[in-house]
């Protein structure tokens, strides 16, 4: 469920018309609600009620200061992958033991940063970063504590791109490995151990490759604990898919997550902690767009936005649906048509989509990409020179722009012209 209903024929986010922000604001933009963000994460809490747990929201996801201030107050840690992500967590107010630092090719700059601003726990994940985090732990006199990220080579049955739990991916350290590398972690100075880390995947919409997975790591705790370490977190990572298209999609909730981790790994007697991204912010954002033009193509019509890959790049890049929604509530039996939806960038790819079937649309009319709250935002870039997507979050019936527009003036501003193309002005002026 989440905040963006039609009320009185208008598509709101929470009290607010979004055609009253693309007023104020222009188009495209991305919206998100407080409500919903609140809700998701509190549904994750809720799920979890009964044993102790944590929950890193991985800022992946969608990582505006004012999207991880929101959930920080509600208590949320933080699952961050680089440096930038860290300094933002930071720079929210998330103190560093409530940040959990992932991913595969942490620099030398990165874990410094880490461990002198302070960190919960690393995730490691290969032998060489174990070692690079001993030595700098060690020769700034800390103690870094870390758990290690096993693949425990289990299909997640998610898009290919986003599929990081079988042994062919680049993530983590082969389970059946896992025994000798917490050897060596314990050997090396500078080291805590503190748990065991995993994550399979992204957009997981059925709960059996993570039983297969966390039942896997159940058995490794025992294990580990038989021979001395002390286990004492287990993190379970991300990746609960959501509804992507209303009409025919029913993922598990986070409710049946939590039971189906509380009968895998309960008995433990482990901190649970999660890394949620997707579900927190995906459904909890819309990319608003104008139409430009509607064209007769050949055989079809084209529906050209002023939205493109540049500012939404999921369909681009996994073939992704995003339900399409006029904000004008159309009338019950309204006329639709056939469309490609398509954005203005010079390239094929700029496709939203192809043979949507959709209210009538014209120039000038609005709509709503839902569930664009999740790598949406952060994925945008500046391809074709237009300028970065702004954002904009909703509580009740106020409303902030959290990142504005750019101006061509402070796009084209911040490339550096050097010194020899300066002179060749003044020789030509
Ligand atoms: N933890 C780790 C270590 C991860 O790599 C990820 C996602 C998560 C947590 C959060 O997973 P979530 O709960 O959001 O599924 N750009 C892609 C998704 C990439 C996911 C990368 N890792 C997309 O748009 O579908």
């Amino acid at each position: 469920m989440d905040h963006f209903i039609y009320q009185n024929g208008a598509l709101c986010a929470e009290d607010v018309p979004l055609a009253q922000i693309a007023a104020e604001v222009g188009t495209p933009f991305y919206c998100y609600s407080t409500q919903t963000l609140t809700r998701h994460y509190k549904l994750f809490a809720e799920a979890l009620d009964g044993v102790p747990h944590f929950i890193c929201y991985a800022m992946k996801a969608a990582s505006n200061q004012a999207i991880l201030r929101t959930l920080a107050r509600l208590g949320a840690g933080m699952d961050v992958v680089s440096g930038g992500e860290y300094a933002r967590a930071r720079a929210a107010g998330v103190p560093g033991d409530h940040i959990v630092f992932s991913g595969v090719g942490k620099t030398d700059d990165e874990i410094t940063q880490a461990l002198q601003g302070g960190i919960r726990q690393f995730n490691v994940e290969s032998e060489p970063e174990m070692q690079a985090i001993s030595r700098i732990a060690s020769a700034l006199g800390k103690t870094a504590p870390i758990a290690v990220r096993v693949n425990p080579d289990v299909d997640a049955k998610t898009h290919a791109k986003i599929a990081t739990g079988k042994s062919e991916n680049k993530f983590g350290i082969p389970i059946s490995r896992a025994a000798e590398v917490y050897a060596m972690a314990a050997s090396l100075p500078g080291l805590q151990v503190v748990g065991i880390d995993v994550h399979i995947g992204s957009q997981l919409t059925d709960l059996a490759p993570f039983e297969a997975a966390y039942t896997k790591v159940a058995e490794l705790c025992e294990s580990l604990r038989a021979q001395g370490h002390d286990i004492q977190r287990l993190d379970l990572g991300g990746g609960l898919g959501i509804p992507y298209s209303r009409s025919n999609e029913t993922p598990p909730l986070p409710r049946d997550y939590g039971a189906m981790v509380k009968r895998t790994l309960g008995h433990l007697g482990c901190e649970i902690e999660i890394e949620p991204g997707r579900l927190i912010a995906g459904n909890a954002g819309v990319l608003v767009s104008k139409v430009i033009y509607v064209k007769s193509g050949e055989d079809r019509n084209f529906l050209i936005l002023d939205a493109a890959m540049n500012d939404l790049i999921r369909p681009a890049m996994y073939d992704a649906h995003h339900d399409i929604v006029p904000l004008a509530e159309p009338a019950a039996g309204a006329e639709q048509d056939t469309y490609d939806v398509v954005g203005p960038v010079c390239e094929s790819g700029d496709t939203f989509t192809k043979g949507r079937s959709l209210p009538r649309l014209d120039t000038g009319d609005l709509v709503a990409f839902r569930s664009a709250g999740a790598y949406g935002a952060v994925m945008s870039s500046e391809y074709n020179s237009r300028p970065l997507v702004p954002e904009v979050l909703v509580n009740g019936s106020d409303f902030a722009v959290i990142r504005p527009r750019p101006s061509y003036a402070e796009m084209i501003g911040r490339d550096v012209i050097p010194d020899w193309l300066m002179e060749d002005d003044a020789a030509d002026g």
